[in-house]
Order: structure tokens, then sequence, then C-alpha cells
């Protein structure tokens, strides 16, 4: 009997085809799967990857809230195009502290993960209001309300607690003094800044929206002004050892 007959019996019994294909699959997933067990940690360890502030994590709040990401993604994939439009490609890293992470599948506006820094606040206040003021071609819709409404501050805390709880390093100083952490933000001239500072390495305060009251506007900009910005790429070397 030939090899080729030998097979012709297992191609003849679907039982023992079903069985044998399962026992090949399983070879295939375990070879995949088994090694990640013994990686202490999936996600390298990069420099400047920090928790948001207080603000920022408003503003991603209100980003989420708002469903931005059904028209924006927050992932720049490792293709020369990409990373010629948008820069770097994204660092597993980089959304490290982001639950629910933002990376999203559809793109009717352009990712988002690189934004910070590359429009003034000016800017982003003025697309936010009025896309087509900026962008005449824009399809973007308004979201002039966002500058009238206060940022309610009130559970702010507990939006903290509810980040540690899910293993973002938060510590009890970044607890204690989050509502002043906000308002710390908005001015860079306030008594808070150094504290601000220390607990956010890097951390960019001012007044976000120009306006004197503290707004959802304030928190969305800051969050998409420190998007992909807190890894320096220029020093940045991937680590090959892994
Ligand atoms: C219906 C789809 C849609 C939604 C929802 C949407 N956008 Fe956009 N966005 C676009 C399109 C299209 C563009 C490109 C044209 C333009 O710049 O306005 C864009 C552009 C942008 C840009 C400029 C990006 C760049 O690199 O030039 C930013 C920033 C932005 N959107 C933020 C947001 C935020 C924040 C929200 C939620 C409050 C949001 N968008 C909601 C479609 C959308």
């Amino acid at each position: 009997m030939g090899i080729l007959d030998k097979h012709g019996v297992i191609e003849r019994n679907a039982t023992l085809l079903m069985v044998l294909s399962l026992v090949v699959v399983s070879i295939g997933g375990l070879v995949q799967i088994v090694p990640l067990f013994y990686l202490e940690n999936t996600i390298e360890d990069v420099d400047g990857m920090r928790p948001y502030t207080p603000l920022e994590l408003s503003g991603r709040d209100v980003y989420i809230r708002e469903g931005c990401y059904v028209c924006h993604s927050q992932m720049i994939r490792p293709l020369r195009d990409e990373v010629e439009r948008y820069g770097n490609y994204s660092l597993a890293a980089e959304s490290q502290y982001d639950r629910p992470f933002q990376w999203g599948s559809k793109r009717t506006g352009p990712d988002l993960a690189r934004v910070g820094g590359r429009y003034s606040d000016k800017w982003q206040v003025d697309h936010l209001k009025d896309p087509r003021s900026v962008v005449p071609e824009s399809i973007m819709p308004s979201y002039a309300f966002l500058a009238n409404r206060e940022l309610n501050i009130e559970f702010i805390e507990d939006r903290i607690r509810a980040e540690q709880m899910v293993g973002v390093p938060y510590d009890q100083a970044m607890y204690d003094s989050a509502k002043s952490d906000v308002l710390a933000q908005l001015d860079p001239y306030s008594d808070g800044i150094d504290g601000l500072l220390e607990r956010y390495p890097g951390a960019v305060a001012r007044n976000f929206d120009g306006q004197p009251e503290l707004t959802e506007m304030d928190a969305l900009v800051a969050y998409l002004q420190v998007l992909g910005t807190m890894v320096d790429f220029s020093t940045f070397t991937p680590d090959e050892s892994r």
C-alpha cells in the first residue's frame, strides 16, 4: 500500500479526518500560544510613557462619549504609506494605559495617533467648533457645544480609582490631587504646576480653549495635543533582543 493509498483511508473516514485535523491544528495553536506564557510581559517598556493627567483622561472620556472613534483610528500600521503620512508606526506601549484602546479600524477621517502638536490649540478649537472653517471640504460634524459645557470633575477621583483597578499605575498622590491637577494644567503659572509636572513628567499646561471657564473643550484639546507625543522618536530604539 503506497503512502497515497494510506492517506486515502483518512479521506474516506470523516471522523478520523476530523480528529487528525484537530490534532494538527492544535499543534499549530500551541506553537503560537505557549511561548507567550513564558514572557513576563508582552509589552516592551518605553521611556516617556506615563498615565494621562486627569484633564487628559477627562478629554479622552469626552472623545469616547462623542464617538470620535467611529471615524478616527489611533494606530499607525507599519506600512510605508502610513508612516510617511502619520509618522512613526504605533508602539504597543503607546496604548498601554488606554482602556479601552482606541485603535479602531474605521478611517472616515485621518488617524489621530500622532495628532498631538501637529496643530495649534486655536486650530483644534476652530476645527472642532466648525470643521469647514479650516478644512472647507471636511465632512466632520461640528462639536461647538463642547466649548459651552462645563467639565464635570466631581467624580474625577473615582475615575482615577477605576483606572487603578484595571492596572494603570496611578498612585495615591495622583488620586489625592486629581482635582487640583485638572486646574493646574489649565494655568502654567498656578501653584499646583510643580506637583503636576512631578506626577506627570512632560505634561503641557495652558488654557487650551482660550476661555476662562473649565470646559469639555479644554479637556478634549488637552487630550488631542498629547496623542503620540509621549515617546521621543529621535532617541527611541526598539529592543531587538525579544
Ligand atoms: C463623521 C465622521 C467624523 C467624526 C464622528 C469625527 N471626525 Fe474628525 N475628521 C473627520 C474627517 C473626514 C476629517 C478630515 C477633514 C478635516 O480635517 O476636517 C477629520 C479630521 C479631524 C482632525 C484633524 C486630523 C488631521 O490630522 O488633520 C482631528 C483632530 C479630528 N478630526 C478630531 C475629531 C474628534 C476629537 C472627534 C470627536 C469629537 C471627531 N474628529 C469626530 C471625520 C470625523
